[in-house]
């Protein structure tokens, strides 16, 4: 039989598995060991350093994102100088870039360096700003880059390559110079990126907000609301981000299959057809040439009016179209009523092969 596994962890002797890491087993029991960078479900680069820890017999602070458990190791996640280093660490990300601005932020309130700096509190930055590198990138259709707040965390980069495996972004240029880039360090919109907007969804920062951030309600001021997404048949779960009767947000549910966070452009940007002026509110029914407003009782009387009329006349005149917009059920529904009232089997749907 194989010999259990023990690590221990702020005196606990905990049991894990071969290949996980000093956090994953810290995470598992329930062990609160501050992370930036680190994104559940891709391969950790240790490249924010929050997540220090300390080690046994080990020279140095160690990443305990990267570091995989060991039978026999012993860790200490919160001790004086994993705080301080911590603290130095967010420090030096306060250093670069602008962030000084959380009153008039997008992201404020749903920020995790802000977070971090309450948490250890760490008033602002003492080293010398290292300035704006790069302006604004506010040419695209759904995405503001504003790489004055960037902590180069590379939690956007493993979105995009290891999650939708899109592959339009990376880090470019070297040292102080560092900047996420697109091929040829082009717009979005000129890119391979396709919006899906799972950057946004993961940056910890305000680097990559909503293109009209500034003119809508925080994430944090809205009420999350789980649906499910109408636009096609798979049936990605996701937050509506609701305040005063109106979405501003919405973002995918994490833990919840069969999206587990991800989402589409349409799934993630497609909403403002909610609140649209255009949209129908009342069946109409079209006369010499002309649409009029109808209640639904009366649309409906004609309809069947006829529909018998026509399947009267011949049946196979008449057919259901459906859609993979609604659910199952409701296209079982709509099959049945096809077969069974109109009796005809010209029944067709817009995801048939
Ligand atoms: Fe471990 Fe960033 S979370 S180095």
């Amino acid at each position: 039989m194989e010999k259990e596994k023990i690590i221990v962890i702020d005196g606990r002797d905990l049991r894990f598995t071969e290949g996980e890491t000093i956090l994953e087993v810290a995470r598992r029991n329930h062990i609160d060991i501050p992370t930036l960078c680190h994104l559940k479900g891709s391969t950790p680069t240790g490249a924010c350093r929050i997540c220090m820890v300390e080690v046994e017999g080990a020279r140095t602070l160690m990443a305990s994102c990267t570091v995989p458990a060991a039978a026999g190791m012993v860790v200490r996640s919160e001790t004086e100088e994993v705080i301080r280093s911590r603290r130095m660490t967010i420090e030096l990300m306060l250093t670069s870039g602008r962030h000084d601005d959380c009153l008039v932020c997008p992201s404020s309130g749903d920020c995790r360096l802000q977070e971090l700096a309450f948490r250890y509190k760490v008033k602002g930055a003492t080293f010398e700003d290292t300035g704006v590198k790069y302006p604004m990138e506010a040419v695209n259709p759904f995405i503001l880059r504003d790489f004055s707040k960037c902590v180069l965390c590379g939690r956007c980069v493993q979105a995009c390559n290891e999650v939708q495996v899109n592959e339009a972004i990376d880090f470019g240029y070297r040292g102080a110079e560092t900047k996420i880039i697109t091929a040829g360090d082009r717009a979005l919109k000129d890119s391979d990126c396709v919006f899906c907007g799972e950057c946004v969804q993961v940056c910890p920062v305000a680097a990559l907000v909503p293109k009209n951030a500034r003119k809508i309600p925080r994430l944090s001021e809205t009420e999350a609301v789980k649906t499910t997404c109408s636009y096609c048949g798979v049936g990605c779960q996701m937050n509506l981000h609701v305040k005063n009767n109106q979405v501003w947000h919405v973002t995918g549910c994490d833990e919840t299959a069969p999206n587990f966070g991800q989402l589409c452009v349409k799934g993630r940007y497609g909403f403002d057809f909610i609140a649209s002026d255009h949209r129908l509110k009342s069946p109409l029914i079209k006369e010499n040439g002309e649409f009029r407003e109808a209640s639904w009782d009366e649309a409906l009387d004609l309809t069947a009016k006829r529909l018998k009329e026509i399947a009267g006349i011949h049946a196979d005149a008449t057919g259901v179209l459906t859609s993979a917009r609604v659910t199952n059920e409701e296209n079982y529904i709509a099959q049945k009523f096809a077969r069974t009232v109109l009796k005809t089997n010209n029944v067709d749907h817009c995801a048939r092969l």
